[in-house]
């Protein structure tokens, strides 16, 4: 994934969704990975300068909140591809040929794993089981699973879907 420049800082509308994660829940502490998992959203990644920020918000300290941040592999710590593609690597993908398809989606996408393409269009990882294994060798585009990746299905992802 590619590091960039300093982030943006959140917008109003984003500081109060943000916000509204501390009210959540029982415990404000409690709404902490929601928080991030929407930082990670917008920004496609959770730079250094938002876990200060949502450290402050829920009255906790960065470095609990950067343990989060580098411990999830839903959290980077750099912007991902804005598709970001997901191959599990489980066993039952495994046995399935998800080697066959990391090699097809490197070819496709024309970077290594982990490395975001240069218009931040797509990145790509292996992944640990989605849930998915009927579908195995199973891809993910963001939330959205693809099914059984196959040639086709990971040429389809990197037309963009058409
Ligand atoms: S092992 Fe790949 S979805 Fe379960």
């Amino acid at each position: 994934m590619t590091p960039v420049a300093a982030a943006k800082p959140f917008t109003a509308e984003e500081e109060k969704v943000l916000k509204s994660w501390t009210a959540h829940y029982p415990y404000p502490i409690m709404g902490l990975l929601e928080a991030l998992r929407q930082v990670q959203l917008w920004n496609l990644c959770v730079r250094p300068e938002h876990e200060d920020y949502v450290a402050s918000l829920f009255k906790t300290t960065r470095t609990r909140v950067h343990e989060l941040v580098t411990f999830f592999p839903m959290f980077t710590q750099a912007p991902t591809g804005r598709k970001r593609v997901g191959l599990c690597h489980g066993l039952s993908c495994a046995l399935a040929g998800s080697d066959k398809m990391a090699k097809c989606l490197e070819d496709k996408l024309g970077v290594p794993e982990g490395v975001t393409t240069k218009d931040g269009e797509f990145s790509w990882e292996e992944m640990e089981c989605l849930g998915a294994c009927d579908f195995a060798p199973a891809l993910l585009v963001n939330e959205d699973l693809q099914g059984k990746a196959t040639e086709d299905v990971v040429a389809k992802v990197a037309r963009g879907g058409k």
